[in-house]
């Protein structure tokens, strides 16, 4: 298959780990006769240096002109006493919101090889963790009418959310269940908010489509508590822009690394998917060899599959990792306690030598 995919490295570590997806987009390519053409997009800080702006129209194009998007990750202290219509995390909700990708899956799972890092008693964890949050990504707080009054001493920012938007994300979940263990939960603030009470009287409605599924509600206070509490009564949670945001940090920390987690952002599926890495530009160990460059590397994977229906290339690469991990390979944010013992074992690697070894396995 021939399909092109826009590159948006961004700012801090996107580059760094945005380059070993691509070897290993490439190594797929190689092995099963597609053609993957890269476009390069730039939006971020970058853009902010290079334009004055951090999403220009023509990049946001490029990425609607192509068949998905893979993105590093924006930000940095350089920009952050930029106004915030002028900040790098503008590109993000820029191409969000210009590709229409409103659905936001982020998939916490646990590898067992990194068990060690979770921050979790055993008798928490049992066997592992499997969740997956699906988050509202176009509306909410995020895009609602903000302000700031003019002598600076007030400022807004407004949750609004409409039926439709509630509800496809809603379906989602529970289509999502369905595939699962047939479990949703819809996390909100209905004991405060009445853009939540909306939220619930569409999952009331919806939810008579799906029968087999258990439907569930917390309150976002709750649920931060039951994810540390008891992590395993969770299969798929959907929940709006500003909650998933949290909630996903939270659900990454207790898989053993935030270095790990992979998510795609999908529309309607007539457009592009996006599919980016859920953590950020961590500019303290940008251009160092040091970055985990495997939430991106299993973002390229989430896309071969969502965007291009190529199961068994994305769970080549999904084996890769399992078999590298396997072999006890570690960049130093998942070699956690264990630090010394694997660098001892010279196992300890950086950046590159994690992409390559990925790499390697496709190959064979
Ligand atoms: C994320 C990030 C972004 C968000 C920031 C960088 C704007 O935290 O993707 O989770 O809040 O959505
Ligand atoms: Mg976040």
């Amino acid at each position: 298959m021939n399909k092109t995919i826009a590159l948006i490295p961004g700012d801090g570590i996107g580059p760094d780990v945005v380059a070993e997806a691509v070897n290993v987009l490439n190594a797929v390519a190689d092995k099963y006769g597609h053609h993957f053409e890269y476009k390069n997009v730039i939006a971020g800080g970058c853009a902010i240096d290079k334009f004055g702006k951090p999403l220009p129209q023509e990049q946001l194009d490029i990425c609607l002109n192509s068949d998905a998007a893979l993105l590093g990750a924006v930000g940095g202290p350089k920009w952050d006493n930029l106004p915030s219509e002028i900040r790098p995390e503008k590109a993000l909700l820029g191409l969000r919101g210009g590709m229409k990708v409103f659905a936001n899956l982020r998939p916490a799972v646990m590898w067992k090889q990194l068990k060690d890092a979770c921050p979790l008693k055993d008798e928490i964890v049992g066997d592992g963790l499997d969740i997956l949050i699906v988050r509202e990504l176009t509306g909410g707080i995020y895009f609602g009418d903000r302000g700031t009054s003019e002598d600076q001493n007030t400022a807004w920012d407004t949750e609004k959310y409409t039926r439709p938007e509630i509800e496809r994300i809603v379906r989602m979940g529970f289509e999502y269940a369905q595939k699962r263990q047939k479990r949703l939960c819809v996390v909100d603030k209905a004991n405060i908010l009445n853009s939540s009470q909306l939220w619930r009287r569409v999952a009331e409605d919806v939810k008579k489509d799906y029968p087999d599924v258990t439907l569930s509600y917390l309150y976002i206070d709750n649920a931060s508590m039951q994810l540390v509490r008891n992590p395993r009564q969770f299969d798929v949670i959907a929940t709006s822009n500003m909650f998933g945001d949290i909630l996903s940090d939270e659900a990454s920390q207790i898989t053993g690394s935030i270095g790990m987690l992979a998510s795609a952002s999908l529309g309607d599926g007539t457009g592009p998917g996006l599919y980016e890495p859920i953590h950020g530009s961590a500019p303290d160990i940008a251009g160092k060899d040091l970055a985990n460059p495997l939430a991106t590397i299993l973002s390229a994977a989430m896309l071969l599959r969502y965007s291009f229906s190529m199961e068994k290339e994305a769970r080549d690469i999904e084996n890769a990792v399992n078999a590298v991990l396997d072999e006890g390979w570690r960049t130093g944010d998942i070699a956690g306690a264990k630090r010394d013992e694997v660098s001892a074992a010279g196992k300890l690697v950086g950046t590159k030598k994690m992409g390559q070894l990925v790499v390697d396995r496709i190959k064979k």
